[in-house]
């Protein structure tokens, strides 16, 4: 009797213990965010061919070409305007005003070359014009003496906490047909990015033979119909090092270097991989994923001293760009952005980081708030837990470059991982004062106007709420 007893308890709490196990996977499986289920034609991405419209030369001899502009200075009253010559250096000025028709200021740049391998690029101008005023539209022309060519910008509000503005977000572009319809989608965005936050991996002009920096022309030509008319907050990744000791280019990211200017001095910065920018009420670290961090470092010590720099009460919003993802359930670059995430993240907890985008990962992904901060070696606290002082984690890589989409991902899905979808797109950062700010992800098969994935941020500093409770 007593046997029997014993061996009904038992059972019982074999049952109590598979149904308590059960609860674990439902509030598991409750927990979890979303994997979509959207189903999208899984071809490989192919570039478009030299003779594509996108890439056309502009009429002209010496005909400026692949035009090119990004904020100039660490406040917003400057920008760098750059552009290439194909045959002759030709004239760096830059000529500029307020109308059309009456370019009343010049400003005058610098001009230089490089070779790569057997390849020497065109003649390519950087200049930089400053003491803009604030919220204007400002007209410019480059290629004096030649073929004369105009674009236009629209510099940003005086920096302030409560600045309306809109970002846009595309990362891992490349050249294909798929990246041409990310870029267009973007455009043709109802929200109007007023600024591209790019988080890297520009041409991938070193998947061809000998890194053929032909594909870094083409890639400057199919961009130039946005990043001539608004400011391309350039990321350095993975595919702009180009180190090739075997062809003998042992520089690393030499052609990127050489092409992609940033104005990282004005924030004492002393390498264009890692800087800073203020723009209308947003602050901007960018990091490098692929230049040194670890402690001592000159990235470690200049963030560290950055960081404390960040006064909320003029820039409520702390963005922070990199190209390697620090949180990725994807089966892709698995944990690459680790070492850089056990650095760092500290910091981003400590200064109330409000958002990290990435790109690398050929997909998406939106994290929830959570931090991994706590594991010190010996007390095995090693798991990512929800964290209102914690930024949101996004990668956006899937701006449709030839190497396709990564479709392959975790299972199952982490708890921390709120969305998570394997299709091209880009995303809007559109802050709205300094305690919202709406974001929303397009992926390129729906219309303009959809929203594959959305979210109200509150501001981590002005309004720490979790957003989770935020009614839409
Ligand atoms: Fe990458």
């Amino acid at each position: 009797m007593k046997r029997s007893c014993s061996s009904n308890a038992l059972a019982a709490i074999r049952v109590a213990g598979a149904f308590a196990a059960a609860l674990v996977v439902f509030s598991d499986f409750c927990d979890a965010g979303k994997t979509s289920a959207f189903v999208r034609k899984d071809d490989k991405a192919l570039d478009m061919p030299l003779d594509s419209d996108v890439f056309r030369v502009p009429n002209g001899y010496n005909a400026p070409q692949q035009v090119h502009i990004t904020q100039g200075d660490h406040d917003g009253s400057a920008v760098i305007v750059s552009w290439v010559t194909p045959d002759e250096p030709g004239s760096s000025l830059v000529l500029y005003g307020a109308f059309v028709n009456n370019l009343t200021f010049s400003a005058k740049g610098k001009v230089h070359r490089y070779k790569f391998y057997n390849y020497t690029s065109g003649y390519i101008h950087h200049c930089t014009i400053r003491n803009l005023k604030y919220d204007s539209r400002y007209y410019y022309a480059v290629g004096v003496g030649h073929a004369l060519r105009m674009f236009w910008f629209t510099t940003p509000p005086k920096v302030g906490p409560d600045v309306p503005y809109t970002f846009g977000l595309i990362g891992d572009l490349g050249q294909s047909f798929d990246s041409n319809r990310t870029l267009t989608h973007y455009e043709l965005n109802m929200h109007k990015g007023k600024t591209m936050l790019f988080v890297g991996d520009l041409s991938y002009a070193d998947n061809y033979p000998n890194h053929d920096n032909v594909r870094w022309d083409t890639w400057g030509r199919f961009t130039e119909r946005s990043a001539a008319y608004q400011p391309w907050i350039w990321t350095a990744g993975n595919h702009e090092i180009d180190f090739v000791p075997e062809i003998g280019e042992t520089e690393p990211f030499k052609p990127y270097k050489n092409r992609y200017h940033v104005p990282y001095k004005a924030s004492g910065s002393t390498s264009p991989f890692w800087y800073s920018i203020k723009r209308a009420s947003a602050y901007i670290i960018v990091l490098a994923s692929y230049s040194a961090y670890g402690k001592y470092t000159p990235q470690y010590k200049w963030l560290e001293a950055e960081l404390p720099k960040v006064n909320r009460s003029e820039t409520s919003w702390l963005i922070v760009l990199m190209h390697s993802p620090w949180y990725n359930s994807y089966n892709y670059h698995y944990m690459e952005g680790e070492t850089m995430r056990v650095m760092y993240e500290p910091w981003f907890v400590k200064y109330k980081v409000d958002v990290v985008f990435a790109g690398h990962v050929h997909a998406y992904e939106r994290s929830e708030r959570i931090s991994n901060v706590a594991y010190n070696i010996v007390n095995m606290e090693c798991n990512p837990v929800p964290d209102q002082s914690a930024p949101v984690y996004i990668t956006i890589g899937d701006g449709g470059n030839q190497e396709g989409l990564a479709t392959n991902m975790t299972q199952p899905q982490p708890k921390y991982s709120a969305f998570r979808e394997a299709s091209f797109g880009h995303a809007i950062f559109d802050v709205k004062n300094r305690t919202h700010a709406y974001y929303a992800w397009h992926r390129n098969q729906d219309g303009y106007a959809v929203e594959a994935d959305s979210m109200w941020f509150y501001n981590r500093f002005w309004q720490p709420m979790d957003e989770s409770s935020a009614s839409v």
